[in-house]
């Protein structure tokens, strides 16, 4: 038996200049979709695909993360007392797992950001979820992969179809053969300029690896953007032992720009139970409104 995905590293230390000012002195990953912080959303897919150790590789003014996935005896003391039960099981839901962290002390990219984390990895295959991508699915997207690591002891990567004039923003798969929904890969390339992608494939977020990944990350190589390139030390990885990529199931938001985050705040929504059939009613309205004002000017 080889050994089990037990740790994931969510790397939190992007200064998230995208959506200034609202991160002038909150840290993105604390911005809510609803009533929950987006970094939450991802925390739950690592325990629900059963994860037991999560690291947060944070930066400067993130300490609102740590807050929030620690226990606040006075929030849940008082609601307590005023019988809100269900509040403060929501409360206690996002301070049950372990959670350590670690600063990276310069943003020198993503690559530097895991590599960061090596130590408390050790010698263990690990994953990787990016807070920017949150995965709706029936089985959680980690889990998806998990399985599939679980069957090969192979580094896999999570990937699916983005359209073609958006390949320049991801990481994208050179394919050679297909298996299921499982891909050999030739090349992983980082943000292929416009026309030159070798596929529409792109990684979105979801990595199970191994740890002979962090030799490679450790040579601090500088890639696209002047950073240090998760997907740059996957291709050299690729180059001693087979990295797979799987095109896993679910649908992908992304909450790491303006329209995205806006679409899955909209959707999110309208899919809720409590709030989605008012909803509805108030974006139909606000739409017919629009079309009154268009004729009136
Ligand atoms: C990062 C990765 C990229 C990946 C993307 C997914 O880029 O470097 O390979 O496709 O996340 O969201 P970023 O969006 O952080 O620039």
């Amino acid at each position: 038996m080889g050994k089990k995905v037990t740790k994931a590293i969510i790397p939190a230390a992007g200064l998230g200049t995208r959506f200034l000012p609202a991160t002038k002195a909150m840290p993105k990953e604390m911005l809510p979709i609803l009533n929950k912080p987006t970094i939450q959303y991802i925390v739950e897919e690592a325990v629900e695909s059963g994860i037991e150790d999560i690291i947060i590789v944070t930066g400067k003014g993130k300490r609102a993360i740590e807050d929030h996935f620690d226990n606040n005896f006075e929030l849940e003391d008082n609601l307590f007392k005023k019988e809100k039960y269900e509040l403060l099981e929501e409360v206690r839901a996002s301070s049950k797992v372990e959670i350590h962290y670690i600063r990276q002390k310069e943003a020198k990219g993503l690559g530097h950001a895991i590599w960061c984390a090596r130590k408390f990895i050790g010698n263990e295959p690990f994953a990787v979820l990016l807070g920017d991508d949150i995965v709706q699915s029936k089985k959680p997207c980690l889990r998806q992969l998990i399985e599939q690591y679980d069957q090969s002891q192979a580094s896999i990567i999570g990937v699916q179809q983005v359209p073609e004039e958006e390949t320049h923003r991801y990481g994208i798969i050179d394919p050679s053969s297909k298996i299921g929904k499982r891909y050999r890969v030739k090349s992983f390339v980082e943000k292929p300029k416009k026309g030159t992608a070798p596929s529409s494939l792109a990684i979105l977020g979801r990595y199970i690896l191994t740890p002979e990944i962090f030799p490679f990350l450790g040579q601090h190589n500088i890639g696209k953007g002047g950073e240090i390139q998760l997907t740059d030390a996957i291709q050299q990885l690729n180059g001693i032992q087979n990295v797979f990529a799987y095109e896993f199931e679910g649908r992908r938001y992304d909450v790491g720009e303006m329209l995205g985050f806006i679409r899955t705040t909209m959707e999110f929504a309208l899919e809720n139970q409590k709030y989605g059939p008012e909803v509805e009613i108030m974006m139909t309205e606000l739409l017919s409104n629009r079309k009154i004002m268009s004729y009136e000017s």
